[in-house]
């Protein structure tokens, strides 16, 4: 892994706080996530709830947006952190979106908040055989 502690130190400082701005009064479940963009650039998203529920937003593809709209083109981490303390893997549709800016070859590291500390992942653990262009 090339990040040196305090870059996931800082992932997680800053998942936490988009975790505080996070809109969820539905579930009562807060989320927040920090992308860790090519250049180096932190992104935060939050999850962002609707009374249709299913408009609602997750944390994780709220922060990839942020980022793609920044100019990044590719992600190296995500880290991930929610109000109850628990990990909190990123659901499979966030997982999709992630892969298509986590380049064939590239490891994706996802960091989980939790009460004893951080659990890491790769993509590739979290989704084995992605769809992608050439699936078509
Ligand atoms: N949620 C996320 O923000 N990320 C995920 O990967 C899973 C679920 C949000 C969506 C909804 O606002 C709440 O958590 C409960 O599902």
């Amino acid at each position: 892994m090339d990040f040196k502690p305090v870059d996931i130190d800082t992932l997680i400082k800053r998942s936490r706080h988009a975790c505080e701005q996070a809109y969820a009064p539905y579930s009562g479940f807060k989320v927040g996530a920090a992308v860790l963009g090519g250049s180096g650039g932190i992104y935060c998203g939050c999850n962002v709830e609707n009374a249709s529920y299913g408009l609602s937003i997750c944390a994780e593809r709220a922060a990839v947006a942020r980022a793609i709209c920044d100019g990044e083109r590719s992600i190296r981490a995500i880290a991930i952190s929610n109000s109850t303390g628990k990990a909190s893997p990123p659901c499979g549709a966030c997982r999709q979106v992630l892969y298509e800016f986590a380049p064939e070859g590239e490891i994706l590291f996802i960091y989980l908040d939790t009460i004893k500390g951080v659990e890491t992942y790769t993509l590739t653990e979290l989704l084995p055989s992605a769809f992608k262009l050439d699936s078509i």
